[in-house]
């Protein structure tokens, strides 16, 4: 698995596992719980859920899937923004770390920007950085004014990763964004990599995925972690699966490769709204 290195020092795998639509059905916590173990287990040791998800049933699962191996684990979790007014952040957070049965996140996010002023939110998570509930913050959603209103803000430059919707159909963020990033040395953490699991669009791919004895998907995973600092985050609870975007953390993309890849899904020509699910 190749490993990045964020603008805190920290050094993470780049494929992790997503928690969305976890925690929402009591029959299907068990396996939830077993795909994240399993999940571990095969490398993806960055796991990425939200108090949103479930209403908290994820960060659940999350915390019983952690149980007596949360160091092996970067663990990132988001505020809504509902929640994230000064005091509704540290509260929040604290409600999260409860349901994720740790005293510490790796990374707390924005999980995107709502009515309350972004210097709130940066504020609260510099104070939980200060108290140690959280080693790192980012943000989430983010376009580019407001990523940039962010970055102007004492402290804003030390979120290490603004989480966005990113993969091969989804391209706007190359145009003002992705560099905007880049030159502020914060890493793309992409969602949605697999296009909420529509491989089947990507056929065009397949030849590129033979060329690598690899699947659709892992070519995708692949495209989604090809620049230094970016990262992604996939969601499975199927061991087959996540064995598939384990590997995928192996494979480089030749140049070859990211030419038919430019050619079948180009990049638009113009900035576009970021998008988001
Ligand atoms: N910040 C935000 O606003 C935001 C928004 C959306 C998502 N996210 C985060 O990003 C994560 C990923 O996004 P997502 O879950 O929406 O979509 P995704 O990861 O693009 O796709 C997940 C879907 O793909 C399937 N899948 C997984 N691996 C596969 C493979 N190798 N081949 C074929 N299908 C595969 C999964 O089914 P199985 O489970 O059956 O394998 C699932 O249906 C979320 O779980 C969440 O943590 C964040």
């Amino acid at each position: 698995m190749r490993r990045l290195v964020l603008n805190d020092g920290t050094e993470i795998p780049v494929i992790g596992q997503g928690t969305w639509r976890m925690g929402e059905r009591a029959a299907e916590r068990k396996a939830e719980v077993a795909a994240l173990q399993a999940g571990i287990d095969l490398g993806l040791t960055l796991i990425d859920t939200a108090e949103m998800y479930g209403n908290g049933g994820a960060e659940d699962v999350t915390g019983e899937a952690l149980k007596g191996r949360r160091n092996e684990v970067y663990l990132v979790s988001k505020v809504l923004p509902s929640n994230a007014s000064h005091a509704g952040t540290i509260k929040a957070c604290e409600q999260s770390l409860k349901r994720l049965r740790t005293d510490y996140m790796d990374l707390y996010l924005l999980h995107w920007r709502g009515s309350y002023p972004l210097a709130d939110t940066l504020q609260a998570f510099q104070e939980l950085k200060q108290a140690g509930k959280i080693r790192a913050f980012g943000i989430s959603n983010l376009d580019v004014n407001d990523m940039k209103e962010w970055l102007a803000l004492p402290g804003g430059g030390e979120a290490v990763a603004n989480q966005i919707l990113y993969n091969v159909g989804v391209r706007g963020p190359e145009h003002d964004l992705a560099p905007l990033l880049a030159d502020a040395k914060i890493a793309l953490m992409a969602y949605c990599p697999l296009a909420q699991g529509e491989v089947g669009s990507f056929k065009k791919l397949e030849p590129i995925a033979k060329r690598h004895n690899a699947t659709v998907a892992q070519i995708m995973l692949a495209w989604a972690t090809r620049n230094p600092l970016s990262f992604a985050v996939p969601k499975s609870s199927n061991v087959a699966r996540l064995k598939e975007n384990a590997a995928a953390g192996d494979i480089k993309l030749t140049a070859q490769d990211l030419a038919e890849i430019d050619a079948a899904f180009p990049a638009p020509k113009k900035a576009r709204p970021l998008e988001m699910i």
